[in-house]
């Protein structure tokens, strides 16, 4: 629900202005993909790259927003749909702020990552799809949650009991499957370099 009786804040500071401070633009790099399929892992190998070239970073993590801002949520549908949305607007703030933020979300739904999309200036959602089939992730299992979700221990897991809808037009496919995590986090920082980000 909207609330009424607010009126909007105008920032004296730009975002430009902010980013004049640093040396890239801001960006989102929305990382999505399943559970296992290494959306962290190489998040944070990206950003330890960007950090050390000086840029102003932040990693937002799933497992983490999940014992705070979305401690509330849970894995059904709609708790995933609000767990984005929200993540979406933290991501905004921060892109507003002149920073590159990196989120590491499964985020399995199309429409909930077009809406992220669209909450920010055209160009600036960088897509970042981690390609790792569910076999491999499955085969992986770091967390033992895969075996979890097979028993019926757990309910509602992505690609074994709740969908996963890949993106169809992904700014990046990461191969996650199979590359090394340094293959992986090159790929990612040329696509930056390229589009101008990085200066
Ligand atoms: S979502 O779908 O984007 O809202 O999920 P996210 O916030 O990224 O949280 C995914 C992490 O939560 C753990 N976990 C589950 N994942 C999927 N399905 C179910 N039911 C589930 N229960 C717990 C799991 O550790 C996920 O982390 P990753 O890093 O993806 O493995």
């Amino acid at each position: 629900m909207k609330s009424s009786n607010v009126v909007w804040h105008e920032s004296t500071i730009t975002r430009q202005q902010r980013e004049a401070l640093n040396n890239h633009q801001s960006t989102i790099l929305w990382f999505t993909g399943l559970s296992g399929a290494g959306k962290s892992t190489l998040a944070h190998a990206v950003e330890a790259k960007l950090h050390e070239r000086g840029c102003r970073t932040f990693v937002v993590d799933g497992d983490n927003v999940r014992h705070g801002l979305c401690a509330d949520l849970g894995f059904s549908d709609e708790d995933r749909e609000e767990n984005i949305r929200r993540v979406g607007e933290i991501a905004k703030l921060f892109n507003e702020a002149g920073i590159i933020t990196l989120t590491a979300f499964i985020s399995p739904f199309r429409a909930d990552r077009e809406k992220v999309r669209q909450l920010v200036p055209e160009g600036d959602f960088i897509e970042v799809y981690c390609q790792a089939s569910l076999d491999v992730c499955e085969e992986r299992d770091v967390k033992g949650l895969y075996k979890k979700a097979r028993s019926g221990e757990i309910a509602h897991f992505t690609g074994i009991s709740s969908p996963y809808e890949a993106p169809e037009k992904a700014e990046l496919e990461v191969d996650t499957g199979s590359k090394s995590l340094e293959d992986c986090a090159a790929q990612v920082i040329d696509y930056l370099s390229t589009k101008g980000v990085l200066k």
